[in-house]
């Protein structure tokens, strides 16, 4: 089965409005030039406050914009109540998203969230109509300790926990070592797709072999446009999860065409 590549870049907590608008018309501009068939899914996840400003313009204007789907980078998992901070599945889908990334390593690490919240925050994206983008992986001390393949595997199951393998079937997992984020050290394209090869196996244990043979897992940590080629030419990887190399329209859009040379 042929899975379309995903390229998303992920802005974290970078760019004002005005910025990541400017960054959005790059990408645009240059998807314009081409065909949907030619082009990945092409996501961005600007910051909460800039998804307004992004997603203005995505009116099928004929700009390129239709072409670059729009990500929350999280969401709460109620649908609204008195939860101070927070920002619910319809809201952001009111605000334009198509895609909610969610377990970042970053908001485990620094925002204390668990594979209990991360399942409950998939389940309200799928019911949503939403697309969640569920990341995992390991630190460098697990890796070490040869644990890797266990951690990810119980993150994934936990993650995927009473979803139905229709839904599991659209979703997206981005794998993300921790140690490969930020780092400019990425996981060398085989072990990532060693890997990835693993978690569709769990998949296929939980969800089933449709499941698994759609569902599309993307690399993250360190991808670059001198990096894509080589993870996209490996037989799992279905595309990235971009995040420093994302942050200008140059590099993301070469990212963009080099994935095209390989797999599109
Ligand atoms: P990086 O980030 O590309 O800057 O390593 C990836 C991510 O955190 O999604």
């Amino acid at each position: 089965m042929s899975r379309k590549p995903i390229i998303a870049g992920n802005w974290k907590m970078n760019l004002l409005q005005e910025e990541g608008k400017e960054l959005f018309n790059g990408i645009k501009t240059f998807a314009k030039n081409f065909s949907e068939s030619q082009l990945p899914t092409i996501v961005v996840a600007p910051t909460f406050l800039s998804i307004p400003a992004v997603a203005s313009c995505k009116h099928n204007c004929g700009c390129g914009c239709e072409k670059v789907a729009i990500a929350a980078q999280n969401c709460h998992w109620k649908s609204s109540g008195a939860y101070t901070g927070e920002v619910s599945v319809e809201m952001v889908k009111d605000a334009g998203c198509e895609y909610v990334i969610i377990g970042h390593s970053e908001r485990r690490q620094y925002f204390s969230e668990t594979d209990e919240m991360i399942n409950l925050k998939a389940k309200a994206i799928l019911a949503g109509g939403l697309i969640p983008i569920i990341c995992c992986g390991e630190t460098l001390e697990q890796r070490e300790a040869g644990i890797t393949d266990e951690h990810i595997s119980s993150q994934i199951k936990a993650a995927l926990d009473g979803i139905s393998s229709e839904d599991v079937a659209k979703s997206v997992i981005a794998y993300e070592p921790i140690w490969a984020i930020g780092t400019g050290k990425t996981c060398d394209a085989d072990e990532a797709n060693r890997v990835i090869g693993m978690i569709r196996n769990v998949v296929k244990e939980v969800s089933g072999s449709e499941a698994a043979a759609s569902i599309r897992i993307l690399y993250g940590g360190s991808v670059k446009p001198s990096t894509i080629e080589e993870q996209m030419s490996k037989s799992d990887i279905d595309g990235a999860l971009v995040g420093g190399a994302s942050l200008a329209a140059e590099s993301f859009n070469e990212i963009i065409s080099n994935t095209m040379k390989v797999s599109v």
